[in-house]
């Protein structure tokens, strides 16, 4: 044998390998859909679906919240929204505030957005300026304390151990892959029934919705069922 073809074979070989573990690498398939539900997940098939992006640390997240959620309630079962988070990666503590929202949506999925409102509320305590001299342990520690004070010191362990508890890391990344493969790329980002919203990454106000919305639902039943 010589000694290139057995370099040619080691070579073959080494290609095979890559090519394996890529496509292993993308059928990490999560074993439940991403997302926070918000109110009842039961949906009607005739109801719109809004799905949002939202980063807990950005200011334009923040603002588009209110309006959303004053929509949301205004049309009632008929429209339903799912938020994932999408850390943003040139916001410091994005990452761990949006794994703080993982933690809590295992135990209880309301507290999910009583947190979500906690951390737009008070998102500077976050911001990389506020924490520049924090080290990872700190900032972790901060929104331990946070998230007690927010929803209940009763959420203390669970949110504490949350932090060393892989699964929630890997849930978080998976959010993350998800708003990757849907083509986000800035927060807020919506999709109404599966299309993107125009204007990714500025807050839509309560105006902005009725108008999104009012045509969709206001079609008859039969011109949706198709
Ligand atoms: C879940 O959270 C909501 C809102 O914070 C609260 O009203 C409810 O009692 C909690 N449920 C449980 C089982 O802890
Ligand atoms: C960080 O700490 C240094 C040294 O104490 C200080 O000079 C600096 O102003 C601090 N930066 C912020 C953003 O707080």
């Amino acid at each position: 044998m010589d000694f290139k073809s057995n370099n040619s074979r080691i070579l073959g070989v080494f290609l095979l390998l890559c090519l394996f573990s890529a496509i292993v690498g993308q059928s990490t398939i999560p074993s439940k859909q991403d997302g926070f539900w918000y109110g009842e997940k039961k949906s009607e098939e005739d109801s719109v679906l809004i799905e949002a992006f939202f980063d807990p640390v950005c200011p334009d997240s923040r603002d588009s919240w209110p309006p959303l959620k004053e929509a949301i309630r205004e049309y009632g079962p008929r429209v339903k929204l799912v938020v994932h988070t999408f850390p943003l990666p040139y916001h410091d503590n994005a990452f761990a505030t949006s794994r703080a929202l993982h933690i809590i949506n295992k135990p209880n999925s309301s507290a999910t957005y009583d947190l979500l409102e906690a951390f737009f509320k008070h998102q500077e305590k976050f911001y990389g300026k506020a924490t520049f001299n924090m080290s990872r342990a700190a900032v972790v520690h901060q929104i331990v304390k946070f998230v007690s004070k927010a929803l209940g010191p009763s959420y203390l362990s669970t949110i504490k151990s949350g932090f060393t508890d892989t699964d929630t890391d890997h849930a978080t990344r998976v959010a993350f892959k998800y708003g990757c493969l849907r083509g986000v790329y800035g927060t807020p980002f919506f999709f109404v029934n599966g299309f993107p919203l125009p204007d990714a990454g500025s807050a839509l106000d309560y105006k902005g919705w009725r108008q999104v919305i009012d045509p969709l639902v206001k079609k008859p039943k039969r011109y949706l069922k198709k």
